[in-house]
């Protein structure tokens, strides 16, 4: 399938700032980027996300650009011949590591393991439909008024800080289709006032909630509309979590594509319930953050995750089907590449997988940044692109802008496909009731990202002057969504032990419970505790540190952790520590409260101030977030699961020092995902683990609520927690160092990651997917299979589509429509659908990618949002009983895990998969029946020879229902 050469003729006439455009060839490991250099990847770093101080997050690389350079100029004996030294060795390593590239790269080239990313071409139209149909009519009408300029503008960002909201488009005026402003992200509106920091995906996930799913969504909307924001960048469903160390795993759900899709799915419900657009995103498979992209990292090209198809249907892309089926609006496809192909320019991605088989309505647009190429990305499935530069930050040389017009003129973007372009967005405007003016006023967003101040300016990104306007108005939107925020923090806490401890009181323990407690104290070191109950709160992690916005973008660990950092993150408007909760909610006249609040443990060193101490509440955490800034050896990813700030050390001499080891400990953790608990899980006293996860502004309240028992813990891990890194598998672990130009990261496990994993190879985890404590206990009983559909292998035959898509004129527009008006003030570096000068542009035969003109058969999988309707019939429906059979209220989680039938077939199946889960609220002797629908997406695989969905019609499936994944005390077949 090589058909890079045309595609790169294609692109020479078309783009000036070209690339290569083939599947396999997006990734160009020789042409596409190579007029960018190491000042290019410096000034990127420094211009990337300027808000409060621009340079600041960057700074290491500025500083040691500035010492080589000192060290070149200066001609001062042995500091200049330690300098040549350096740099001599610095060259010797570079042509070593180049040449090692150059032979891996090779190398993946003649033996490629996962194939290459094969052709899909053309873009299917969007308006197949039924459910966009009256949008899509809509949409054709206006579309069909715009000119040239207007359409391109509307695909097209005005470049990096050219508007208030961290994303714009420009609109079409003649039609009166708005500007939309694009903010992030998937816990708040970033960058933003007098708004809501909730917890973060993965609190989310631990809810195993899907109301509060669903109600998060719906206030983060409600909150993004009064801000003035069209489309949120939110929710992420990848990275999936395929390696528990990955940087921003802590934006999704979990480890775990079913529940990824049910949180991801219920999250767009909400969002889009405001008329807000969600953005399901990334597409696909940015498992990591190094390497995520060219020059980031000092490469000049992204990682290649490369996956086979069945995992990629499976696992990666599982969950973006949940979400196309739920309506969403946008999906942003990632910075890696897969399969050897940018994903925001791998047609077998976005016109193969994401339009044709998911039957996707709306309109992809690329991560900031993720596009590198002109024509092949339009040609591939990409409509908008993001922030509208090229190929270098806030560089204004867009690969669309002004190239579009240019290449849809020359006729190397064909009209159709802008006109398809534009048609996805101005129809999910339309589907989103976006056009109602008195929900969506067509105004600016009532804030900037990027100042504080009241008055700025409305392209900061731009050098020319100009205009001082109002940009901050400081509307509060906040209404009382910190109950949401506050009810995910404490559902998605998980009680990981609990040795007769929790919950304890404000009063500390009860009159009877404390003297038996001092009694047993008394008898084993004969030593007797009098007076008020004493309580010692340790760890940096309790408390406030500097303020929870001292780093920007959150990119340090300091205090509480109440979020990871990056564009995911948000100012916080308060953050409510633990020892700020604790220290207002213990009892005063019963509970003596000491507070320690840095990890230096500077206490326990024999001097046995922490003997009196008979409860110690000791907080820890880790952190992590997105790889543009790095916060100690943490670059992205973490580069293992322990604590980090010497959280192990701190709990471990807690431990020893409490009561001077008689004293009880609970142990608290914040964390972006699993972390090692090894170190001190089996000491005896630890008689209590809160996992509390990333509980944001509201997380002193909600640890409060379960400390005292206010709520009953019914978080669940959305992960495994093992007891080594290993034991997530060689596939658990982050490629920190390349392995070539073109780094690879070959996702050989397949579908075995986290429990999946564990189960296969038989590993005892130390807490398993699923697991959760409560303060009472649940049983299940009475397991009924009822049928719905009979078993057959593959889905009913694809629909006709429902609707047509709309068809215009495929006339060239005129040239004139692409000239510059001469009444335009032009911004410096602002992005344009314009052009000087038409002079150049010819009409002719331009290559297209080899297998442009060869459609491949539609895919049996597809055929309407969501695909192929028959996937989401309900086959087989399974009734479960729960009591709640402890003597407290409290809410349990039953867990669907689905055995596919043994086969004589080579089909490889994991031991068990999540297939479904509820959330039920029982009081103590109350029973509940919960009800698990089976669809036949659920019940299949991907076959990869019929390229479809199979279920397995020989042999029973078998549905075991427990409280995690391995306490599965009752089961069913069909
Ligand atoms: C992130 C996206 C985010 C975008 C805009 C990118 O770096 O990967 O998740 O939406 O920036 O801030």
């Amino acid at each position: 399938m090589a058909h890079d050469e045309s595609a790169q003729g294609l692109l020479k006439e078309s783009s000036t700032r070209r690339s290569r455009s083939s599947d396999r060839g997006d990734n160009a490991a020789f042409d596409s980027d190579s007029d960018l250099d190491a000042t290019d990847y410096i000034d990127r770093e420094a211009a990337r996300p300027t808000r409060r101080s621009p340079t600041a997050s960057f700074e290491p690389n500025i500083k040691g650009k500035k010492r080589w350079c000192s060290c070149l100029f200066t001609t001062l004996g042995r500091r200049s011949q330690c300098c040549i030294g350096v740099l001599a060795g610095m060259g010797i390593l570079w042509v070593l590591l180049t040449a090692t590239g150059v032979f891996v790269y090779r190398k993946a080239q003649e033996e490629p393991p996962y194939g290459q990313s094969p052709p899909w071409y053309p873009t299917p139209k969007g308006g197949i439909a039924a459910s966009w149909a009256d949008s899509y009519a809509k949409a054709s009408k206006m579309v069909s008024k715009m000119t040239l300029a207007d359409k391109v503008n509307v695909t097209t960002g005005t470049g990096w800080e050219m508007g208030l909201a961290v994303g714009t488009n420009a609109p079409a005026i003649h039609v009166g289709f708005p500007q939309l402003q694009l903010q992030d992200g998937p816990l708040g509106i970033r960058f933003a006032d007098n708004i809501t920091a909730f917890p973060a995906g993965i609190t989310v996930g631990a809810t195993w909630n899907r109301q509060l799913m669903y109600a998060r969504g719906k206030a983060h909307a409600i909150e993004a509309r009064q801000k003035g924001i069209n489309v949120l960048l939110g929710p992420c469903v990848g990275p999936l979590g395929r390696m528990p160390a990955g940087g921003r795993n802590w934006e999704g759900f979990g480890a775990d594509p079913y529940l990824q899709g049910i949180a991801g799915a219920e999250t767009v419900k909400g969002i889009q319930s405001e008329g807000v657009m969600a953005t399901i995103k990334h597409f696909v498979a940015n498992e990591q953050e190094h390497f995520r992209q060219p020059w980031e990292w000092g490469l000049p090209h992204a990682i290649s995750s490369n996956i086979d198809d069945r995992t990629l249907h499976e696992l990666y892309a599982w969950p973006f089907g949940d979400a196309v089926k739920a309506g969403v609006a946008s999906v942003m496809c990632s910075y890696n590449q897969v399969n050897n192909s940018y994903a925001c320019g791998n047609s077998k991605l976005l016109n193969g997988i994401l339009k044709d088989e998911l039957g996707f309505q709306g309109f992809v647009m690329s991560d900031w940044l993720a596009q590198h190429s002109g024509v092949a990305t339009a040609l591939a499935g990409l409509d908008m692109t993001m922030p509208g530069d090229g190929l270098g930050w806030a560089d204004g040389k867009s690969l669309w802008g002004p190239e579009l017009s240019r290449a849809v003129l020359n006729g190397s973007v064909p009209l159709e496909r802008l006109n398809d372009m534009v048609t996805r967005i101005v129809a999910a405007w339309y589907q989103l009731g976006q056009d109602d003016e008195k929900k969506f006023p067509r105004k600016q967003p009532n804030f900037s990202s990027w100042t504080d101040e009241e008055k700025g300016v409305m392209s900061p990104g731009s050098p020319t002057e100009q205009e001082q306007v109002v940009v901050n108005e400081f509307v509060n939107v906040q209404a009382n969504h910190s109950v949401i925020a506050r009810e995910v923090a404490a559902e998605g806490t998980v009680l990981l032990k609990n040795e007769d401890l929790l919950p304890i009181s404000r009063q500390g323990l009860s009159d009877e419970r404390l003297r038996a407690r001092r009694d047993a104290v008394e008898r084993a070191t004969g030593k007797r505790s009098e007076g008020k109950f004493k309580v010692g709160i340790f760890g940096e992690d309790a408390g406030p540190g500097d303020g929870p916005n001292a780093c920007k973008d959150r990119g340090c660990n300091q205090g509480t952790l109440g979020s990871g950092w990056g564009s995911g993150a948000v100012e916080f408007p308060y953050l409510v520590s633990p020892v700020e909760a604790l220290r207002k909610q213990f009892d005063k006249s019963k509970v003596e409260l000491s507070e320690f609040l840095d990890n230096k443990a500077s206490f326990g060193k024999g001097d046995g101030s922490l003997n009196d101490l008979e409860l110690c509440i000791v907080f820890a955490n880790a952190d992590a977030g997105e790889g543009f800034t790095k916060w100690a050896d943490v670059s992205g990813d973490r580069p293992d699961l322990r604590l980090q700030n010497n959280g192990d050390d701190l709990i471990v001499k807690v431990a020893s020092s409490c009561g001077g080891g008689t004293g009880d400990v609970v142990v608290v953790i914040h964390a972006v995902g699993p972390v090692l608990v090894e170190d001190w899980i089996d000491t005896p006293n630890v008689k209590a683990l809160l996992f509390a996860n990333l509980p944001g502004q509201e997380s002193g309240n909600a640890l409060a609520e379960i400390l005292f028992g206010d709520t009953n813990p019914s978080g669940h891990l959305p992960f495994t927690i093992g007891r080594t890194l290993e034991d997530y598998g060689a596939g658990g672990k982050v490629l920190y160092l390349p392995n070539g130009v073109v780094p690879q990261q070959d996702f050989k496990e397949g579908l075995y990651i986290d429990y999946r994993h564990f189960d296969k190879y038989n590993i005892e985890p130390r807490f398993e997917f699923g697991f959760g404590l409560s303060y009472t206990t649940f049983k299940l009983d009475n397991i009924v299979v009822i049928p719905q559909r009979r078993k057959t292998q593959y889905p009913l035959r694809r629909p006709n589509p429902a609707a047509e898509p709309p068809s215009y004129s495929t006339d060239i527009p005129s040239k004139e429509e692409a000239i510059f008006p001469p009444e335009i003030r032009r911004l410096e570096k602002y992005v344009y659908p314009y052009l000087d000068s038409t002079d150049d542009i010819e009409v002719g035969q331009y290559p297209y990618p080899d297998g442009y003109d060869q459609q491949p058969p539609l895919s049996e999988a597809g055929g309407d949002e969501g695909g192929n309707p028959d996937l989401w019939s309900n086959y087989v429906v399974v009734n479960v009983d729960v009591i709640n059979d402890g003597s407290v209220a409290g809410a349990a989680v039953p867990q669907l895990y689905l055995q596919y039938p043994e086969t004589e077939s080579e089909t490889d199946f994991p031991v068990r998969v999540l297939r479904g889960f509820d959330k039920v609220y029982l009081k103590p002797g109350e029973k509940k029946t919960v009800k698990f629908n089976l669809t036949r997406r659920d019940l299949s695989y991907w076959d990869v020879v019929a390229q479809n969905w199979a279920m397995v019609t020989e042999g029973p499936y078998e549905f075991s229902v427990g409280l995690s994944s391995r306490d599965l005390s009752i089961s069913g077949t069909w």
